[in-house]
């Protein structure tokens, strides 16, 4: 099906298409005619992590619902887990259009959105009028700071946006590793992340008593640090004992694109040319964190087998973003069945778990 209509999609400016995209599925959703036009779900796959189950391994990664105002459409795409978000505390516009870019040849995206959002409080919103209806899968809040907060406030952008959406998240991620608003990555770098995360670490101990449920933090780091920051930061990670790291998010770099006409766009680059160096930073993570700590792998999955290196690197559950502009929903099953085939492969071949 989204083979028929992907010439169509990508024969329009592309913000307006994703726009069209999750607007078609929210019709196909709410009038009930979703399952005969998606893929059929994936048979359940389960996966513990951080407390809570997984119904399967592949999750939707953040930014294609910054406010959370599709969740149940994604969810019937098959995901076992959705990250909504990146939200800020107050609503911001992001950056003037163009400023998302298709390049097909390469199976991928560059993006310099910079968090636009209608504000935590719209998100909240979102997600409370969905409270009483049952949810598939396992639902996850990206948050940020705003572009006009210096750094060294970054933190109580951080705890407000925690504060709010704490009682509605399966799980919280602190997204550190953008490349669309500016200084925000240098909030990795060793002290500053210290800072952030004491402070952090902090109001989850005081929310999880207050609502009697603790929430995992988890914190998302970008694949362009070298060697040494990654391994400061794994150090800090560890410190302060996250509930697990995504890695990654999009990378600055334009080496594996650099003959694309679009390739000087400004703006983070996904997709399939991120794949190796963003598991690279997922491998060298693995080795440099406690087992306690998992790791969920996104960056260039656009098939099952990218998703199954993504577990071979030490990935205990994956995300997509651009694969699916590409491949559809369809790449969810994919994935699914690909992990699933790796854990059942004999004991020669099987993936540590
Ligand atoms: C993103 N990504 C992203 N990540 C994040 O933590 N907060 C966000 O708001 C966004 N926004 C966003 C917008 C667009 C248009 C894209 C393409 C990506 C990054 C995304 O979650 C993911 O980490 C990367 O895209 C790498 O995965 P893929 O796309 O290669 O599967």
């Amino acid at each position: 099906m989204y083979a028929a209509l992907r010439p169509y999609l990508f024969r329009l400016e592309p913000e307006r298409a994703h726009k069209l995209a999750l607007r078609w599925a929210d019709i196909a959703v709410g009038s009930g005619i979703a399952g005969l036009l998606l893929p059929k779900p994936a048979r359940p796959l389960p996966v513990k992590a951080f407390g809570l189950t997984f119904p399967n391994p592949v999750g939707l990664a953040a930014g294609l619902d910054k406010n959370g105002d599709h969740i149940k459409a994604l969810f019937a795409l098959g995901f076992g887990s959705v990250e909504i978000g990146t939200i800020t505390p107050r609503p911001q516009a992001g950056n003037p259009a163009p400023r998302l870019f298709r390049l097909p040849e390469h199976q991928a995206i560059i993006n310099r959105m910079g968090f636009n959002n209608d504000g935590v409080d719209a998100l909240v919103r979102n997600v409370e009028a969905l409270q009483h209806q049952h949810r598939p899968g396992i639902l996850g809040i990206n948050i940020g700071k705003n572009k006009d907060t210096e750094n060294e406030n970054a933190a109580s952008d951080y705890l407000h946006c925690m504060e709010r959406v704490y009682p509605l998240a399966d799980y919280i991620t602190v997204n550190i590793s953008s490349p669309n608003t500016a200084g925000l990555r240098e909030l990795q770098e060793e002290q500053q992340l210290r800072s952030l995360l004491g402070a952090l670490r902090e109001a989850q101990e005081r929310l999880g008593s207050q609502h009697g449920r603790r929430v995992p933090l988890l914190v998302k780091i970008a694949p362009d640090l070298s060697d040494e920051d990654l391994d400061a930061a794994a150090r800090v990670l560890a410190d302060m004992a996250v509930d697990g790291v995504i890695a990654t998010n999009t990378t600055v770099s334009r080496l594996e694109v650099q003959q694309h006409p679009l390739a000087q766009q400004v703006g983070g680059l996904s997709g399939a040319p991120l794949l190796s160096r963003s598991t690279a930073c997922l491998r060298r993570l693995r080795t440099r964190l406690p087992e306690s700590i998992p790791l969920v792998g996104v960056g260039g999955i656009v098939s099952g087998a990218d998703a199954v290196a993504k577990t071979v690197a030490g990935a205990q559950l994956v995300q997509v973003y651009s694969g699916l502009i590409y491949r559809g929903p369809a790449l969810v099953g994919e994935c699914v069945e690909a992990i699933r085939r790796r854990k059942e492969a004999p004991a020669s071949g099987r993936v540590p778990d």
